[in-house]
């Protein structure tokens, strides 16, 4: 079930000059929603934006009732959400999408894997598999150390490891090696762990790469496309995407894919 609702931003935090959180509430307890969906949320302070933007659920904090969002300021339609303010309303249709598979029992070994502002599903994702009792890693990547987003928050849920392109924020006591310099495929968690399952989202440079890997290491795999999307309920056809099952919408069948559905 899809509801529209007027929620009000009741924290913002800029955490760099690119990302910001964004905390939404209301009077009524928000709806179930499951790690891997969307919302999409209208655009009213941009003048050159008429249509509802999608944004990842970022994590649902049932304690507060408030719904996360990380926003990166890219475009107009995403400038103008980084320009709200606490007290401010917006209009969202939620939960939108298909979500992540979860897993089926404790043992079951997920590796999340995330990049750039594609870390956001995760972190919702991971807190939802801890409370079901199944311990998550990350493995998050960035440009630089400065772009890696909540990391204090993806620490309370899992062990985190990281690479940065540059190689900032790599420190001399890392004895373990969790951070390394690269892409998230460098990282040798992929060589020293073994894993049942990768859950991506992130650039699609990156997913494809992680797929790779994923294929050649015989991992199940999921990623969460991020293909332009307008309407967001399958009515424009903008969010195509080939799969074996011929051209479906990613708003309506995805955001996620076993990656076994992709032509890539
Ligand atoms: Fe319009 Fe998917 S965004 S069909």
């Amino acid at each position: 079930k899809k509801y529209i609702l007027d929620l009000t931003v009741s924290f913002v935090e800029h955490i760099n000059d690119k990302y910001v959180l964004i905390k939404l509430t209301c009077d009524t307890p928000l709806p179930e929603m499951l790690p891997g969906q969307f919302v999409e949320i209208r655009v009213d302070n941009s003048p050159s934006t008429y249509l509802r933007r999608p944004i990842s659920i970022n994590f649902v904090d049932r304690s507060t009732n408030e719904l996360w969002l990380l926003i990166a300021a890219i475009g107009d339609g995403t400038r103008a959400l980084a320009s709200l303010s606490k007290g401010d309303t917006v209009n969202c249709v939620l939960p939108l999408g298909n979500g992540f598979t979860m897993p089926q029992s404790s043992s079951e070994k997920i590796l999340l894997i995330g990049g750039g502002v594609g870390v956001a599903p995760l972190l919702y994702m991971g807190a939802e598999m801890k409370r079901m009792g199944n311990e998550p890693t990350f493995l998050l990547g960035a440009r630089k150390a400065s772009d890696l987003l909540l990391m204090d928050e993806f620490n309370k849920y899992g062990r985190v490891y990281v690479t940065t392109e540059d190689g900032s924020g790599i420190y001399d006591n890392d004895v373990e090696g969790m951070c390394q310099k690269g892409f998230v495929t460098n990282h040798t968690i992929l060589h020293t762990c073994k894993f049942d399952r990768i859950s991506t989202c992130g650039p699609k440079p990156m997913m494809m790469a992680v797929a790779g890997y994923a294929v050649e290491a015989g991992i199940d795999c999921e990623v969460s496309l991020e293909n332009m999307m307008a309407c967001g309920v399958g009515a424009c056809l903008c969010c195509v995407e080939k799969t074996t099952d011929g051209n479906i919408c990613v708003c309506k069948e995805g955001p996620v894919f076993n990656i076994k559905k992709l032509l890539w």
